[in-house]
C-alpha cells in the first residue's frame, strides 16, 4: 500500500490538513501518517483544531517549538529527517507556507522522496515576508502543485513550472469552512460576547511587519480605539501580538478594543461570519471573508492572494491610523460589494487532491524511492 506522510506545524496548517486526511481516508488505499512539527503548541493554538475538525491524533510529534527562523526550521530537519529515513513514504504532503513547510519540503526533496504541495503558486512579490520565501522554495521542490486560484497557475508557469506538475483544485481551507460552517454558528460565540450580528468588527494581526514595532503597532492600536469607541472590536490576540501590546504599554491605549485569547476554528469562524467587517492581515482570513461575504480590510501593502481581492470582499490597506480609520468609515457609508466564489472554491478540493495523487503514484509504482 503507497504510504503518504502529512506535514502540519502551525495554526492555518491545521485547517488544511483536516480535509485531506478525511478524503483519503475514506479512499481507502494509501497508508497516512499525520506529522505534527510543533511550531504551534499552546492548545488555543493547536490542540483545539485537531479536536474540532476531527483531525486524527499525530503519528509522530516532532515537538519543535519556537525559535529564530534558522534554528526552528533546521530542528524540523533534523527531525523530519529521522522520520522520513525510518517510513520510507511514496510521498511527502506539505500545506501552505509556514516553516514547517518548507523544512519538510526540503527534507523530502533531499531524499529523494516527492512532495506535494497544496496552496502551491501563491506569491505576494514581497521577499521581505518569510512566507514568501517559504512559498518560492517550496513550490521549486515540488513534484505536484495543487493551487486555489488562477494566479497560482500563471506564477507557476512564469516561474518555468512544467503544467503537467500543475493542478488547479482549489481550496482546501474553503472545504473545512463549508463543512463546518453551520456547527460555528451554533457555538453561540456572538450571544456570548454579548454583540449583535453585524454591528462588529472582528481584528487580527500577527505579521511582524505590523506587530513588532511600537511605530506601526502604535498608531494601529489608537485608530481601534477610536473606532471601539462607536461599535465593538473584538480581537483575538496572537501570543505574538499579545506580548508585544504588553511590552510596548499599548494595552490601555487600546480603549474599549476587547481584547480575546486566541479563539478555537468554529467560535474564530462563527464570529467573522456574523461580523460587520473584518481588520486582518491573516492569509487565511482573505479567503474566509470572501467566500462568508463579509467586508475584510487587509493591513498589508500587498496580497499573495489576488482573487479575495478582484471576486471576493477584500481590499487592501495601508497599516496607518488614518487608513484604517477612512476605510472603516467608508465601509459604514457604502459597504463592500464582492462576495462572488472564486472557482473551484467548491468543498470539493481534496477529493481532487486524492485522484491526482492517486494517479501520480499509480505511473510512478516500481520507481525506486532513494532514502
Ligand atoms: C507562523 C507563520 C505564519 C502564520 C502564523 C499563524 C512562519 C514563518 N510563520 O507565524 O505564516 O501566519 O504562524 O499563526 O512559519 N507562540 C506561542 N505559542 C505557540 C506558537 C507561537 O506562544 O503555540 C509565540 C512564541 O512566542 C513564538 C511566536 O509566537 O516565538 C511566533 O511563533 P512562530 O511559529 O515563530 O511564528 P508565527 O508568528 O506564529
Amino acid at each position: 500500500m503507497p504510504h503518504i506522510i502529512h506535514v502540519a506545524g502551525a495554526r492555518p496548517n491545521f485547517m488544511k490538513i483536516a480535509p485531506i486526511v478525511d478524503a483519503f481516508a475514506r479512499e481507502g488505499t494509501l497508508r497516512q501518517t499525520l506529522v505534527h512539527t510543533g511550531q504551534h503548541y499552546d492548545s488555543a493554538m493547536s490542540h483545539i483544531f485537531f479536536d474540532e475538525l476531527g483531525i486524527p491524533r499525530p503519528d509522530v510529534d516532532l515537538g519543535v517549538g519556537s525559535a529564530s527562523h534558522a534554528v526552528q526550521t533546521a530542528r524540523i530537519m533534523i527531525e523530519f529527517e529521522k522520520v522520513v529515513l525510518d517510513s520510507h513514504p511514496d510521498l511527502v504532503l506539505v500545506v501552505g507556507d509556514v516553516n514547517s513547510t518548507v523544512a519538510c519540503a526540503l527534507v523530502a526533496a533531499k531524499l529523494g522522496v516527492p512532495v506535494a504541495h497544496v496552496e502551491a503558486g501563491l506569491r505576494s512579490f514581497d521577499w521581505g515576508m518569510p512566507e514568501e520565501i517559504n512559498r518560492v522554495v517550496t513550490d521549486r521542490l515540488s513534484d505536484l502543485l495543487f493551487t486555489t486560484e488562477e494566479s497560482g497557475n500563471h506564477n507557476l508557469r512564469a516561474e518555468g513550472v512544467p503544467d503537467e506538475r500543475i493542478h488547479f483544485v482549489g481550496n482546501v481551507m474553503i472545504d473545512t469552512l463549508l463543512a463546518h460552517r453551520d456547527r460555528a454558528l451554533a457555538t453561540g460565540i456572538v450571544q456570548q460576547l454579548g454583540v449583535k450580528p453585524g454591528s462588529y468588527g472582528v481584528v487580527t494581526l500577527h505579521r511582524p511587519s505590523n506587530v513588532d514595532s511600537l511605530e506601526t503597532l502604535g498608531p494601529i492600536a489608537e485608530a481601534l480605539a477610536h473606532i471601539a469607541k462607536k461599535r465593538p472590536i473584538l480581537f483575538p490576540a496572537h501570543p505574538r501580538t499579545r506580548a508585544n501590546l504588553e511590552r510596548f504599554g499599548l494595552m490601555e491605549a487600546l480603549g474599549d478594543v476587547r481584547i480575546l485569547a486566541p479563539l478555537g476554528y468554529l467560535e474564530f469562524l462563527g464570529l467573522t461570519a456574523q461580523a460587520g467587517f473584518v481588520l486582518t492581515d491573516s492569509g487565511g482570513i482573505q479567503e474566509e471573508t470572501t467566500v462568508l461575504g463579509v467586508p475584510c480590510l487587509t493591513a498589508r501593502p500587498n496580497t499573495e492572494r489576488p482573487v479575495t481581492v478582484t471576486e471576493g470582499t477584500n481590499r487592501l490597506i495601508e497599516p496607518t491610523r488614518d487608513a484604517i480609520l477612512d476605510a472603516v468609515a467608508s465601509l459604514e457609508n457604502a459597504p463592500v460589494g464582492g462576495g462572488r466564489q472564486p472557482p473551484l472554491w467548491d468543498g470539493h478540493a481534496a477529493e481532487r487532491i486524492v485522484d491526482v495523487v492517486k494517479a501520480f503514484l499509480r505511473e510512478r509504482s516500481g520507481a525506486p524511492v532513494r532514502t
